[in-house]
């Protein structure tokens, strides 16, 4: 499938995967509609775009906040016309601790990766099913196949972005609405830029982009990448948990102080 002549709106498009996401699916001649809190840099990325002979509109919005996020998806919906995919991708990564408990981070990271999905959603999916046509992804992690110690709600936050999609998926079989649930690895980004543990098998974001790209043409359900790391984390599921603990020690013991 190609992408030319659709419209995709990208949340999150302010930085990392989202930005080259973006990059790659304007250069298939998509219409792309960017979204994030950080105008100036989506209108740096817009502009870029639009050099390259590309189409792009730029909204701000918090996607914690209901409202805003759906109407902020209908004005682009209203620049580019009908949104033909959705790719809910911002997100943030905040440790979880426990003495004490950083309910604040763990909460507000709950409502940007997994609320911050489900807002995005609304503002496209009526109008998907009135056309029967359309496709949702959102970003979820190879963390949600494991709780790890140290990262409880990133984990808990990607798993409900996983399983959310997983049920979305089954109910709109019949709707002509495709969904996808894409699971990185390692990628390297603003995100990880703060990381001083050893990230296996990290990917730069242009490639990672590009892979994404090439799922969402296949419109395929799950996409889990890269494989090694895939194979790495679904593996931990199966082993004993004093033996996570000491395989993560390194990770968890090193671990920078909260970002942002
Ligand atoms: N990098 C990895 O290794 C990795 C692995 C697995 C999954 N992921 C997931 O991939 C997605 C993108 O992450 P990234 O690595 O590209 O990180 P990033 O470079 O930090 O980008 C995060 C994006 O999310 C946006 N965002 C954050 N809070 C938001 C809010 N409240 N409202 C609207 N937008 C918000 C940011 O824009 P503003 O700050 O401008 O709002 C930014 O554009 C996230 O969901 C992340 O969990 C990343």
């Amino acid at each position: 499938m190609s992408f030319a002549n659709q419209v995709a709106v990208i949340t999150g498009a302010s930085s990392g995967i989202g930005w080259e996401v973006a990059k790659v699916l304007a250069a298939q001649g998509c219409a792309v509609g960017l979204l994030a809190r950080r105008m100036d840099r989506l209108e740096e990325l817009a502009s870029d775009i639009r050099a390259a002979g590309g189409q792009a509109a730029t909204v701000q919005a918090d996607v914690t906040q209901r409202q805003e996020t759906v109407a902020a998806i209908h004005r682009l919906r209203d620049a580019l016309g009908p949104v033909d995919l959705l790719l809910a991708n911002s997100g943030i990564g905040k440790p979880t601790e426990i003495e004490p408990m950083n309910m604040g981070d763990v909460d507000y990271m709950i409502r940007v990766n997994f609320l911050g999905v489900v807002y995005a959603i609304e503002g496209v999916l009526p109008e998907m099913l009135e056309r029967k046509k359309g496709h949702l992804a959102a970003i979820s992690s190879l963390g949600a196949y494991k709780g790890l110690p140290g990262e409880s709600g990133y984990c808990a936050s990607k798993a409900a972005v996983h399983v959310y999609m997983e049920g979305l998926r089954i109910q709109l079989r019949t709707r002509g609405i495709a969904v996808t649930s894409i699971c990185p690895g390692f990628i390297k980004t603003p995100m990880t830029d703060v990381n001083t543990f050893p990230m296996p098998f990290l990917m730069t974001a242009d490639k990672a982009a590009q892979k994404i790209v090439r799922a969402l043409a296949k419109r395929k359900k799950v996409y889990n990448f890269p494989w090694r790391t895939t194979v790495l984390m679904k593996s931990l599921r199966w082993l004993p948990d004093w033996l996570v603990a000491r395989i993560i020690s390194g990770y968890t013991e090193h671990r920078p102080p909260p970002a942002g």
